[in-house]
């Protein structure tokens, strides 16, 4: 497919025509494109509908619309997923995955928004480095949002940046990349900072001491299950508490991201309902698929930070995305090169695995199994995302909002392969799984960017300019 039969003022054409390049051709033949014969979700629900978007923005959300019609028969309507935790690399890391790579990644996997990282080569932890960093990701097809890195030397200079950024992050603990903050003094200081800008905090939780003293006691194993246990569950548990330590203390927004053991999302369910705290926190794909087992068996295709975790911290993160613990699923798409993670010694091989194409087809098809309810799905990849960082006119289907929106095909089943992986990496940990549930058509700003298989150019927007 690729192309899309428009309805009939083109037909004499005789044949069919990219979407994209009509538009730009001769503009005035057409004023509203109709997503046809849908089933949409909006208001909570599913309704038969259409949608009549002009230009960017999504007009009209009702019956028997007109125009240039786009055939959607058969297709559920979502909200475009939006991505709050991505490491698209670039700089001098585009071996492993770049801006444009990245996005078409995201475009398939039905995401029009992400927010980009902060562990560059070098790290975004001055204003010209983020300038830079946004000039490299014009390349995106899809919109983005970039987090700017905390760090001892710029705790000052916060405000200049800020309008300029999606969140701060501030990482607690060693990570791929030398960007850390582990003075619990310094820690505080940079959620007052946070604070006074009204943005959010994004916090890499872990302690790095409880990392240094089980990294000692396990320096000697070379097994996998050593990564797991050098980066044990009290480390996590650490790093939370004083996180909703400081958040209480200073107020600052805050976001706690990656969340992976039943432990911390105790210690999060008792801030927010028993202390009534601005926290929110958002758990990744790896620990809702992947457990010590996985890691046991994949070695370091299944390696990130924090690690997976056992059965029991699966089974939390499941109950806390079903009772509003957990208010975000992110992926935390952090390619490496086959090659990288092939390396021989696994204790230098680089922590992470990519996700931002697989989100939708994997949480899909745990709709399809009951898993989880569509409404959560969207309140988790949608709604919520947009809420927490503020991006108005996102993450729902309204009229009046954008036209950031995807199709998919509930019945579909495909199996996950390497060969169909966009990301620049070029492998996936899920590859293999027989999934029910895929992305078919994707549109960013109005624009059909991923129509089943085949991706097209389009300038995504910098949601922070
Ligand atoms: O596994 C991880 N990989 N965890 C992180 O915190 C960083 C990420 C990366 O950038 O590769
Ligand atoms: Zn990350």
């Amino acid at each position: 497919m690729g192309t899309v039969l428009i309805n009939e003022c083109t037909r004499s054409m005789q044949k069919t025509v990219n979407i994209n390049n009509l538009y730009t051709s001769c503009p005035n033949i057409f004023s509203m494109k109709v997503l046809k014969d849908a089933t949409v979700f909006v208001d909570n629900v599913l309704k038969k509908r259409d949608i009549g978007i002009e230009g960017e923005k999504i007009v009209k959300i009702e019956k028997n619309l007109h125009g240039d019609e786009i055939d959607c028969t058969g297709l559920v309507i979502l909200p475009g997923a939006i991505d709050i935790h991505v490491h698209f690399r670039d700089f001098r890391e585009k071996r492993k995955e770049d801006w444009f790579s990245g996005s078409r990644a995201a475009a398939k996997g039905g995401v029009t928004t992400v927010f980009d990282m902060v562990n560059n080569d070098p790290p975004i932890t001055t204003y010209e480095r983020l300038m830079k960093k946004k000039r490299i990701a014009k390349k995106s097809v899809v919109n983005y949002g970039l987090y700017f890195g905390l760090g001892p030397g710029n705790l000052g200079d916060l405000n200049d940046v800020a309008p300029h950024v999606c969140g701060f992050k501030l990482h607690m603990c060693k990570t791929t990349g030398d960007l850390l903050l582990t003075d619990p003094v310094l820690q505080k200081k940079s959620f007052e900072a946070v604070k006074k800008t009204g943005k959010v905090i994004v916090v890499h939780a872990e302690d790095q001491k409880t990392l240094d003293m089980a990294e000692g006691i396990h320096k000697k194993r070379c097994d996998f299950l050593a990564h797991a246990d050098s980066r044990p569950r009290l480390a996590e548990s650490r790093a939370v508490a004083y996180a909703i330590a400081c958040a209480k203390e200073t107020g600052a927004k805050t976001h706690l991201t990656h969340i992976s053991t039943g432990l911390a999302l105790t210690q999060i369910r008792r801030a927010k309902q028993r202390d009534a705290m601005d926290i929110t926190c958002d758990t990744t794909l790896t620990y809702m698929f992947f457990t010590r087992d996985n890691l046991e068996e994949m070695g370091a295709f299944c390696k990130m930070n924090p690690p997976v975790r056992t059965k029991e911290d699966l089974v939390s993160v499941w109950e806390s995305i079903k009772y509003n613990i957990i208010d975000i699923i992110s992926t935390d798409h952090a390619p490496h090169t086959i090659k990288e993670k092939e390396g021989e010694d696994f204790k230098t091989v680089p922590a992470g695995i990519p996700g931002v194409e697989m989100r939708l087809p994997l949480l899909l098809d745990a709709v399809n199994k009951n898993m989880l309810t569509l409404e959560t799905l969207v309140k988790t990849c949608c709604t919520n995302p947009a809420r927490r960082f503020n991006l108005k006119g996102r993450g729902e289907i309204k009229e009046g909002n954008y036209a950031d929106l995807v199709a998919v095909n509930m019945d579909l089943r495909k199996d996950v392969k390497r060969e169909e992986q966009v990301t620049k990496c070029g492998w996936s940990p899920y590859e293999g799984m027989s999934l029910k549930g895929w992305p078919i058509k994707t549109f960013v700003n109005g624009n059909l960017v991923y129509n089943f298989g085949k991706l097209y150019h389009n300038q995504g927007k910098d949601l922070f300019e």
